[in-house]
């Protein structure tokens, strides 16, 4: 029997843990960090919260006799992946990264691409006076220093009441979008700027496609610096990397 382990929350972490379980004699457990309420559970073991960072993932890993561990988490958690590719390399246990490819500016895209949410926040106020906000409910507190914009802010859960909130509404809602959706919420709501992370994927790629139809700049924060190794871009080359490792 060997045993994987899995950082997720993310779809494609969801989806590896599923075809992870179909195979016979492997015993797959998902790491989420427990940042949502009711997450949606993946197949297979679940375990929720931090480890204690790189030396506690080391004894988790080492406790747990884990046979090979994939990263599947967000392309923005930069924190897990580095802490993961220290412990791994401490441990000597293989170690994937399951990151999907960046959105690719196409030349219809109004782009503005910057390194980080703060730097986003910093544009503003020369672009923009009624924004859609869809980096999630974590990292608001940038826009809240802004006078005089009015935020439309979208995310799974609503911001914790203890964090600060930029002017606007809220609008607690999980992808897949469509893209008449995304056309609905900007001309509704009069945006004329939207600020995405530059997360990849399908399910929240509709707004990058209403943008482009409607003329929408969007502020394009960049993906942090992730580390050098093994690294696939999706769940077959995932599945293909874990047979090749453990048989
Ligand atoms: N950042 C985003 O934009 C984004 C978007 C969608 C989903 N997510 C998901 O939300 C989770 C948290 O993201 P984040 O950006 O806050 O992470 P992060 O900044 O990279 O990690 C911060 C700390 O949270 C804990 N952690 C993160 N992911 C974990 C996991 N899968 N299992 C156990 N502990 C985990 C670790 O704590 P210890 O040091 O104590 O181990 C880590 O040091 C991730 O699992 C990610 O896949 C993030």
């Amino acid at each position: 029997m060997k045993r994987i382990l899995i950082l997720g929350g993310t779809g494609d972490a969801a989806n590896l843990a599923a075809s992870v379980s179909n195979l016979q004699n492997i015993e797959v457990i998902t790491s989420l960090a427990g940042r949502t309420g009711q997450p949606a559970m993946p197949q297979g073991t679940t375990r929720v919260g931090g480890f204690g960072g790189t030396s506690g993932l080391a004894v988790y890993l080492r406790e747990h006799q884990i046979d090979a561990l994939i990263d599947a988490t967000h392309p923005f958690a930069a924190q897990i992946s580095w802490n993961a590719s220290v412990a791994a390399h401490e441990t000597g246990i293989p170690h994937l990264m399951l990151i999907r490819p960046a959105w690719e500016k196409s030349p219809k895209d109004l782009w503005i691409e910057v390194d980080s949410v703060e730097a986003a926040a910093t544009n503003l106020p020369v672009l923009a006076k009624r924004v859609f906000l869809t980096i999630g409910r974590q990292q608001l507190a940038p826009f809240a220093l802004l006078q005089g914009i009015w935020f439309l802010m979208r995310s799974i859960e609503p911001p914790a009441s203890d964090l600060v909130v930029p002017n606007g509404e809220i609008l607690v809602n999980r992808g897949p979008f469509s893209i008449q959706v995304e056309e609905r919420l900007i001309q509704d709501y009069k945006i004329d700027a939207i600020v995405s992370k530059n997360s990849g994927g399908d399910a929240t790629y509709a707004k990058i496609i209403a943008a482009q139809t409607l003329g929408i700049p969007i502020v394009m924060v960049q993906r942090p610096a992730m580390p050098l190794g093994d690294t696939v871009g999706d769940i077959e080359n995932a599945m293909i990397w874990l047979m090749q490792t453990l048989f």
